[in-house]
């Protein structure tokens, strides 16, 4: 197995980051496909924490390669800063580790403002996005007129495309929004710089990924947010604007769909959300709290408070048949040491009936009520733990009961945010 693709099958933060940094170690190259800076991925290694937006979770590893796909919307400003946020942590970047696709699509100034614009137009019905910009530049990249990395080496086209963007942004930011327009010239100046410092590290990825692949290299795909926040799949309007699903490897990095050999599917071992929508099995009381502050739940990208619940199987079944999850990867099991007991939704009560299926009538899912079935907990520290073995009885039946009902087999068990905090029951890459 040689292309592997990891991805969330929740609502984000499932511990992607964790689990990639910990399986570069047998991988050449890392890559992100969908996406953008609304990301933020958390790798610890003994006890030193990185968080990263843009680029993929392997670049801690010496001699790996990490690229940033076409699928990926990238702003510029955030992109450099954390590349130099690395460097003085010691870590090298450069061109020679790090790739990024000439085809992915330019977050500007004008993508972030409209952002912030919108949510706050839309007061309480606001989606709670992640104000990074993310929503408005897709949006132009699908009418064909987005910005691209490519443009930044040929400043003729790049000030003309500006120039057309900006007329239009500015006439929705002043006359639409009420806030003030953007300077043509300062955005103009500032992508010159961009031009400069990025201009090494851009590369026909696609291409640079078909040719590892032919030479049998070990690729991993790092996916962003989570099944249930896909543009498609998710709770729509409250998602994100790309696919978190596993096929957008083949459009956001450019791999044929025959070349994937497996995916990955995290699980956080409970429920958590950032930003608004439905969520039937969403706590409010002392096991919520227990949750958010064991578990630290709290954004990696913007500091919110994310919301806590329990496991919910009828949103992992569905990711399991969206991604094709070949082997689980749980996360955080040690978070729920100390609750009396678990709960698992199993199905949802909607309007006086059980269903084992996301309803796409957001009215229908909002009024969905969990079903739980209840697992007793336990009260060891399993943060130790490094086999399966070293695992109390009920821990290891809560997540028999995991695999059960999703259908899937346990691959990785974490127990902390450590990457020494593992347990692997499978090797996803054999030798
Ligand atoms: P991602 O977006 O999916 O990469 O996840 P985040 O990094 O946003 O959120 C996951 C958080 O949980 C991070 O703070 C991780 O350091 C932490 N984490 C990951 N795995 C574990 C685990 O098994 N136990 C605990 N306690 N924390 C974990
Ligand atoms: P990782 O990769 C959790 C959520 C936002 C908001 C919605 C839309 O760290 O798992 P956006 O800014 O994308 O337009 O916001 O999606 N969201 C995430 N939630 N983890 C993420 O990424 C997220 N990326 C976006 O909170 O509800
Ligand atoms: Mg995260």
């Amino acid at each position: 197995m040689a292309n592997l693709v990891v991805i969330g099958t929740q609502w984000g933060d499932e511990g992607k980051g964790k689990i990639v940094d910990l399986l570069t170690e047998q991988a050449s190259i890392v890559v992100r496909f969908q996406g953008g800076n609304n990301a933020g991925h958390t790798l610890v290694v003994k006890g030193e924490k990185f968080i990263v937006h843009l680029i993929p979770s392997g670049i801690l590893h010496k001699k790996k390669m990490s690229f940033i796909g076409n699928g990926v919307v990238v702003d510029p400003e955030v992109l450099i800063s954390e590349i130099e946020q690395i460097q003085k942590r010691g870590i090298p970047v450069s061109p020679k580790n790090l790739a990024l696709s000439e085809k992915a699509h330019l977050i500007m100034p004008y993508h972030r403002l409209l952002d912030i614009a919108r949510e706050t137009k839309m007061g309480k019905q606001k989606i709670g996005t992640t104000c990074r910009g993310i929503g408005p530049c897709y949006e132009d990249k699908v009418a064909r007129r987005g910005i691209r990395v490519v443009d930044l080496l040929d400043r003729k086209t790049f000030l003309a495309k500006l120039r057309t963007n900006l007329d239009e942004k500015n006439f929705m930011l002043e006359q639409y929004y009420g806030v003030q327009p953007l300077r043509r010239a300062k955005i103009a100046r500032e992508a010159a710089g961009w031009a400069e410092y990025l201009g090494p590290f851009i590369k026909n990825v696609a291409g640079l990924i078909g040719q590892a692949a032919d030479k049998g290299r070990h690729i991993l795909f790092e996916g962003a947010q989570g099944t249930h926040l896909d543009i498609d799949h998710g709770s729509y309007p409250y998602v994100t604007s790309s696919n978190p699903v596993s096929g957008t490897v083949c459009a956001g990095a450019g791999l044929a769909p025959n070349r994937i050999d497996a995916v990955i599917g995290l699980v956080k071992s409970y429920t958590t959300r950032v930003g608004g929508g439905p969520f039937p099995s969403e706590l409010k009381d002392k096991a919520g709290r227990h949750l958010r502050n064991r578990g630290q739940e709290f954004g990696s990208t913007t500091g919110r408070p994310r919301r806590c619940g329990w496991l919910d199987t009828v949103v992992l079944k569905e990711s399991m048949r969206l991604n094709g999850v070949d082997y689980l990867a749980i996360t955080k099991l040690d978070v729920l040491t100390g609750l009396d007991e678990l709960r698992i939704c199993v199905a949802y009560e909607l309007d006086g009936r059980s269903i084992r299926y996301i309803p796409a009538d957001l009215a229908a899912y909002y009024r969905c009520r969990p079903v739980y079935e209840t697992l007793p907990g336990w009260k060891q520290d399993i943060s130790q733990a490094r086999d399966f073995s070293d695992l109390p009885p009920a821990t290891r039946r809560y997540l028999n009961r995991i695999s059960k009902l999703t259908g899937a087999p346990l691959g990785i068990v974490s127990v902390g945010p450590d990457r020494e905090q593992t347990i692997i029951l499978k090797n996803p890459f054999p030798d």
